[in-house]
């Protein structure tokens, strides 16, 4: 299959058009988002579903969200849309990076959902993906676009180096403006667990109602939340100290440019120790030291404070593989 990429600036109208016609046809789109970029397929059909896994090679019992362009949707998607606090964290943070639970309805297909008895929902705040799902008029499903387990993309040339030749059309937008997920929560009597930390933070979401980090109780409750993921091919090391031989390795470091001299390769995420710079530039600052010729990835820990809180599990699970680093223990 070959992979067309249309530029949204260039013609937004066949934008589009392609992006519709592709979701009507029970194909998949790889779509810009305000986060990361999604792979998009109608939500209610469970051709476009199972597409989505497949050219992801992701494992079927991990649940994809479902976004909306409009609140009437959710009513389509679960019983429980008029449950007070889901509304209030709806009015105040939709359109926007939050993605709640919700008991599943009726209508939600199995796959979406990895057989678990909720369904994850989030309206996007990105004016081309609102205006395509308002011209196809139905919810889509869409993952980060990118292979199982590996660096979300932020651009649409990510979404070509990871799924080139497996999906018909990307739409180019530009990079994404936060750069890494949504933040996933759910309601429990009254509190919000957070399942996933991400740009709608703690801080935030706790001045609407007490929340709560999310503990695994040891069952499969979401799959999607496994150790290792965001992972590029190579080695990472979360570090304060850095190692004093280090020539073969690149350097991901917070605020300004040091240690050139020490390492082969040295980016960094913010050099004014920007959070927000931070997470726009994650996943494709770690997209590039991995495409180099360093054997390893050091970088260098960021304030968990905030979306630094995002960035600081998103950075635990790409060097999960790596038991000797020094940041190990905080894992979950
Ligand atoms: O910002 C985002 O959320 C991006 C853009 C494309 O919208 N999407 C995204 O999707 O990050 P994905 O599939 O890469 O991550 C979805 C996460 C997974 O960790 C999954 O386990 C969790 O949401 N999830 C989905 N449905 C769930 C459910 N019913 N219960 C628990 N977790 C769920
Ligand atoms: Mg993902």
């Amino acid at each position: 299959m070959k992979t067309k990429i249309i530029a949204f600036v260039r013609d937004p109208e066949a934008a589009i058009n392609a992006a519709v016609q592709c979701l009507q046809n029970e194909e998949l789109v790889g779509v810009p988002t305000e986060t990361v970029y999604g792979l998009a397929g109608s939500a209610l059909s469970v051709k476009a579903l199972s597409r989505i896994f497949e050219a992801k090679q992701r494992p079927y019992f991990d649940p994809l969200i479902i976004h909306v362009a409009q609140r009437e949707w959710v009513e389509e998607l679960t019983p429980a849309f008029s449950e007070p606090l889901s509304a209030k964290l709806m009015d105040r943070f939709w359109p926007g990076p939050l993605t709640i639970l919700f008991p599943k309805g009726e209508r939600v297909p199995h796959l979406v959902t990895g057989g678990l008895k909720t369904v994850a929902i989030r309206m996007p705040h990105h004016p081309v993906l609102t205006a395509i799902l308002g011209a196809f008029g139905k919810p889509v499903a869409a993952p980060s676009a990118n292979q199982f387990g590996r660096v979300s993309p932020t651009t649409a040339d990510h979404v070509y180096a990871e799924l080139r030749g497996k999906i018909p059309l990307i739409v180019d937008a530009g990079p994404t403006q936060v750069g890494v997920e949504s933040t996933v929560i759910r309601v429990v009597s009254g509190r919000v667990e957070i399942l996933r930390p991400g740009p709608v933070t703690e801080e935030m979401l706790r001045e609407v109602c007490p929340t709560r980090e999310w503990r695994k109780s040891g069952k499969i409750e979401a799959p999607g939340q496994s150790a290792s993921h965001y992972a590029p091919k190579k080695p990472v090391h979360i570090s304060a100290s850095l190692p004093e031989n280090a020539e073969t390795a690149a350097l991901l470091c917070w605020g300004p440019i040091h240690s050139t001299d020490r390492f082969r390769l040295v980016r960094s995420l913010s050099e004014e120790r920007n959070l927000h710079e931070a997470a726009h530039q994650l996943f494709a600052l770690l997209r590039e030291l991995d495409q180099s010729d360093a054997t390893e990835i050091y970088v260098e820990p960021v304030p968990e404070e905030g979306i630094g809180k995002a960035i600081m599990n998103r950075l635990r699970r790409a060097s999960h593989k790596n038991a000797d680093s020094a940041d190990n223990e905080k894992k979950r």
